[in-house]
């Protein structure tokens, strides 16, 4: 199977001491640090106009840009905003590693923001909400980016040896992150019924790395990890344990199997 990656979600951290708990994590045998950015809206002032991702507001390129300083660790940062394009150069600057964006959010300008992402040197991955098919994210999966030399980028849904173009592209995104909640909120109950998505992403994805974040613990990890998932965000089971170590290492087990 693919390797497992246990990644805490420093939203359940106490963010006033973020590099020791971030250090307490990977002391406990934590992969990746899950970082979720939040563009937050005020329901109670706009309750109509939703010009953000989620109600809430968390952190944003500063905060990474402290942490990165005490850790080089690999910053799994999940971006629940409606311009994700407007982050990639201050999350690039600030020493994030892997940029995660919503397919809700940047069906108009796929292209552009995977090319950037990458090349900031960020790991680009792409994230839906439990009620989004996944048939959305297949396209970032399989188009090849194609450069042509007079006419710029074209996007093809087949290889074909074509004089004068020359291959530009990888597939563009590396992860998809098949979110297990609605996303703004840490410590919401895991939606059992986000399983078929990632059980039909496995099956056509066999290598791919599959994330999924929201209600994951140690009763809902074997769900989980069955369906094919390999990259596992915990928040509140992993920060409110009495033993982190133990249910990271649980998670990781059940992963393995
Ligand atoms: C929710 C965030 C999650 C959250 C998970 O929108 O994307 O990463 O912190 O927290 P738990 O594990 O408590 O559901
Ligand atoms: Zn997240």
């Amino acid at each position: 199977g693919v390797a497992a990656k246990i990644a805490p979600s420093m939203l359940s951290s106490d963010f006033a001491n973020l590099a020791s708990e971030a250090q307490r994590m990977l002391d406990c045998g934590a992969d990746w640090l899950h970082m979720d950015i939040m563009d937050g809206y005020n329901l109670k002032y706009c309750p109509l106009h939703k010009p953000h991702f989620v109600p809430n507001l968390t952190i944003g390129a500063p905060v990474i840009e402290s942490l990165r300083k005490h850790t080089k660790a690999y910053l799994d940062c999940h971006l629940m905003v409606t311009n994700p394009l407007d982050y990639v150069e201050p999350l690039g600057k600030a020493g994030a590693s892997g940029f995660t964006f919503h397919v809700e959010v940047s069906r108009d300008n796929w292209g552009e923001l995977v090319q950037r992402i990458k090349s900031k040197g960020m790991r680009p991955g792409v994230s839906l909400k439990p009620g989004t098919p996944i048939e959305e994210v297949y396209p970032l999966l399989a188009i090849l980016m194609l450069r042509n030399r007079d006419m710029g980028i074209v996007v093809i849904y087949k290889v074909y040896i074509v004089q004068n173009l020359q291959v530009e592209g990888e597939y563009p995104v590396e992860m998809v992150l098949v979110m297990t909640v609605e996303p703004g909120f840490g410590g919401q109950k895991f939606i059992p019924e986000t399983m078929d998505k990632v059980r039909a992403l496995r099956k056509k994805y066999p290598s791919l790395d599959i994330e999924v974040d929201g209600g994951l613990g140690p009763s809902t990890i074997d769900m989980a990890a069955s369906a094919g998932a390999n990259c596992i965000v915990a928040g509140s089971s992993v920060f409110g344990a009495p033993d982190s170590a133990q249910v990271i290492s649980l998670m990781r087990k059940s992963v393995e199997e």
